[in-house]
């Protein structure tokens, strides 16, 4: 039997490309560049999967031609607001994503956002590399204590959980919570954490807000002008989430009329572009998308892709199906 067509978006690590090579006929984009819409729109008429990362974006206009032959999307990725799937699976394209993997990698990026933004370290580190730095004095850079003060989490999923079980057990926080549906509470409480009934309660409460609910759909501009107006003035924001979560304009607007303290953001609206006016800011960490940046997450996320795509060719069900 022939081997199943693939074709992979970006670079990945090697470990897994090569599995990819030795079981499939597989396409690889060597020089790692993003693919624009009519090489996706082509790849999907001619390959039998396509494996996209967060960099790609497969709106319903893609699965529309006539001519379209993947019948399954691997995502390279957790998150998959960037592919249409219900214009996918209208067409029959089973789409998968790799849950589980990047949970404890995505919620340290968030521990390092909170402690790097609330202990000023970016920009001390900008200090010292332009040798500014005047030498120790009582007054200088002070931040803000985060050991016993309260976080507050925006969608209580795998990532949530993994950070409140950080901040909880590690820094003595209190924490609180906002998730669409019940959360048990003697599970929450493995975690230290308490479920409130709005967002807006968990903004008033929270020293800390972290951002971990999906994006797109009815999560795009969820932290708006008013639910800023609704954190305290010196807390913080913290997305590691998806950039469209925040209104990135309102969040600058709060940034600088000091409606909050300062954000740490490892996503963007329109990535890889930052606001220049964020970029200016002392008040904010920036990074760019790491969360599931290590070498371990990053092979573990591709093995997954790797099982699901080869699970489907074999006539299985994938084990991480979202449509
Ligand atoms: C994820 O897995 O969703 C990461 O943000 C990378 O896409």
């Amino acid at each position: 039997m022939s081997k199943a067509r693939i074709l992979v978006t970006r670079r990945w690590p090697e470990q897994v490309e090569a599995v990819l090579a030795e079981r499939f006929d597989t396409t690889f984009n060597r020089d790692d560049r993003p693919m624009e819409q009519l090489a996706l729109a082509d790849a999907l008429s001619r390959y039998d999967a396509v494996l996209p990362t967060v960099s790609d974006r497969l709106p319903a206009a893609l699965f529309e031609g006539p001519k379209l032959s993947a019948k399954i999307i691997g995502n390279y990725g957790v998150g998959y607001n960037h592919i249409d799937v219900a214009a996918a699976s209208a067409k029959g394209v089973v789409v998968t994503n790799t849950p589980g993997v990047l949970t404890d990698c995505t919620a340290d990026i968030a521990m390092t956002l909170l402690l790097s933004v609330a202990r000023r370290a970016g920009e001390g580190e900008r200090q010292v590399r332009s040798d500014t730095w005047s030498g120790w004095r009582p007054t200088h850079m002070i931040g803000t204590k985060v050991t016993g003060k309260t976080l507050g989490i925006i969608g209580f999923g795998r990532i949530g959980k993994a950070l409140a079980k950080r901040c909880h057990f590690g820094f003595d926080m209190d924490v609180v919570f906002y998730n669409r549906s019940r959360v048990d509470s003697a599970v929450a409480m493995q975690y230290g954490a308490r479920q409130l009934n709005s967002i807006e309660e968990v903004l008033a409460a929270a020293d800390f807000v972290s951002l971990h609910c999906p994006g797109g759909g009815e999560n795009s501009n969820l932290i708006n002008a008013a639910r800023l107006s609704a954190m305290k003035p010196t807390a913080f924001l913290i997305n590691t989430a998806r950039g469209d979560v925040i209104d990135e304009t309102a969040l600058i607007a709060a940034l600088s009329n000091g409606k909050i303290a300062g954000a740490g953001l490892d996503v963007y609206a329109a990535e890889p572009h930052v606001p220049e006016r964020l970029l200016a800011m002392d008040n904010v960490v920036l990074l760019p998308h790491l969360g599931s940046a290590t070498a371990e997450t990053r092979t573990a996320m591709g093995m997954k892709v790797v099982d699901n795509v080869t699970a489907f060719f074999e006539g299985r069900e994938p084990p991480n199906r979202v449509a």
